[in-house]
């Protein structure tokens, strides 16, 4: 099991192609309302098999509260839910046990559990572990949306394609519009250009990786800890557990480290009532804690490992060198189904520190 979170306790447990996959929540309040059609339109923008920018495996995805949850209703017992693998294909994967996919886990898990590993669609690596993860950020949301705390995330680049960015105070209406879309973007010509780069690279067995924007608006000022106790650890620990981050910055990040202080510093202003910043290159943490203006990170998604093109790997049983060609049903680019996953370990970080 993955495990999560302080006081929100999180653990995910499953794998591509066990029968079922799931998530366990400990400490989640009472009380809390769960509407089972906004959960399935979250986990529908997620899922596989929805447009040509997926993977053509078909998953309903179909949410079972097993625990925790009475009429839609959180009880303040431990919150178990579960999802289970139908559309299982694993004999597509039956060459991957001896040949690792380049950039994919499978040399990893050979190194660590040999051949007792679940090589089957990834594994306990595979992107489809993070739909549990989303039925936990759902509810993280839900009760985030309570306190007045919104989240929302747009695809912020494809290969050399960006996006316009969030402005400043990120009204709610911009925040959630990108998540209404079916290609997830603020500026849709932008979205056009970047599923044809999407499209060119599967069109030649290949794929492309990208990056997304991620906000929090309504988080009050000063909620974080110092250090190891900061917000941004705490984000960027749970952004880790999406496969195929390789990397987040908050605010202007690492553009933001090639500037000046006079550039990069946010002048501090008051209306007389409420204290805010004139810019955002903080991305709304200073010191690990919030200073009332939007979180506001990026995170960086590689291209998917899968891909038709030929490419030099090992024998494992052999030791030899040989090519892999892999078939099977991959996403050309991840970077559109991450959006929500994205969104969920965000409001599962945030109220973490809140709870
Ligand atoms: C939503 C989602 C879908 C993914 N789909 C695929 C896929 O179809 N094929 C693939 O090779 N990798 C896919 N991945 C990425 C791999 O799971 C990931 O690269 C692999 O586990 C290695 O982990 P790392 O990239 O974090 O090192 C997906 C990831 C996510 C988040």
């Amino acid at each position: 099991m993955f495990h999560f979170g302080n006081r929100l306790q999180v653990q995910v447990f499953g794998q591509s192609h066990s029968p079922a996959m799931g998530v366990v929540m400990d400490n989640f309040p009472a009380g809390i309302h769960i509407d089972s059609e906004g959960l399935a339109a979250f986990m529908e923008r997620r899922a596989p098999g929805r447009d040509a920018f997926s993977t053509r495996r078909r998953e309903p995805d179909a949410v079972e509260f097993l625990s925790g949850v009475v009429e839609n209703v959180t009880t303040g017992a431990p919150i178990c839910a579960m999802i289970r693998n139908t559309d299982i294909r694993s004999q597509d994967y039956d060459k991957l046990a001896d040949i690792p996919r380049p950039a994919h886990a499978d040399l990893t898990a050979y190194f660590k559990y040999g051949n007792y590993r679940d090589h089957r669609g990834g594994g306990e690596f595979s992107g489809r572990l993070t739909a549990p993860l989303c039925v936990a950020g759902y509810l993280a949301m839900r009760l985030l949306e309570e306190k007045g705390i919104r989240v929302g995330a747009h695809i912020a680049s494809v290969g050399e394609v960006f996006d316009d960015v969030y402005s400043l105070f990120i009204p709610e209406e911009e925040l959630h519009a990108p998540g209404k879309k079916a290609f997830p973007v603020l500026n849709d010509e932008k979205g056009l250009a970047m599923q044809e780069v999407i499209l060119q690279a599967k069109a030649e067995a290949d794929s492309v990786g990208g990056s997304i924007e991620c906000a929090v608006t309504g988080l009050p000022a000063g909620v974080g800890g110092s250090s190891f106790e900061g917000l941004e650890g705490r984000i960027a620990l749970a952004a880790f557990g999406i496969p195929a981050v390789k990397g987040i910055e908050f605010g202007s990040g690492f553009s933001g480290c090639g500037k000046r202080g006079s550039e990069n510093n946010d002048a501090i202003r008051t209306d007389g009532k409420k204290i805010y910043t004139e810019t955002n290159h903080a991305g709304g943490i200073l010191g690990g804690i919030t200073n009332g203006m939007p979180v506001v990170f990026r995170i960086g998604i590689k291209p998917t490992p899968s891909i038709g093109k030929a490419q030099k790997s090992v024998s494992l049983s052999r030791m030899e060198n040989t090519e892999l060609t892999v078939q099977g049903r991959h996403d050309p680019c991840i970077v559109p189904r991450a959006v929500p996953v994205v969104e969920a370990i965000a409001a599962l970080a945030v109220a973490d520190c809140l709870l």
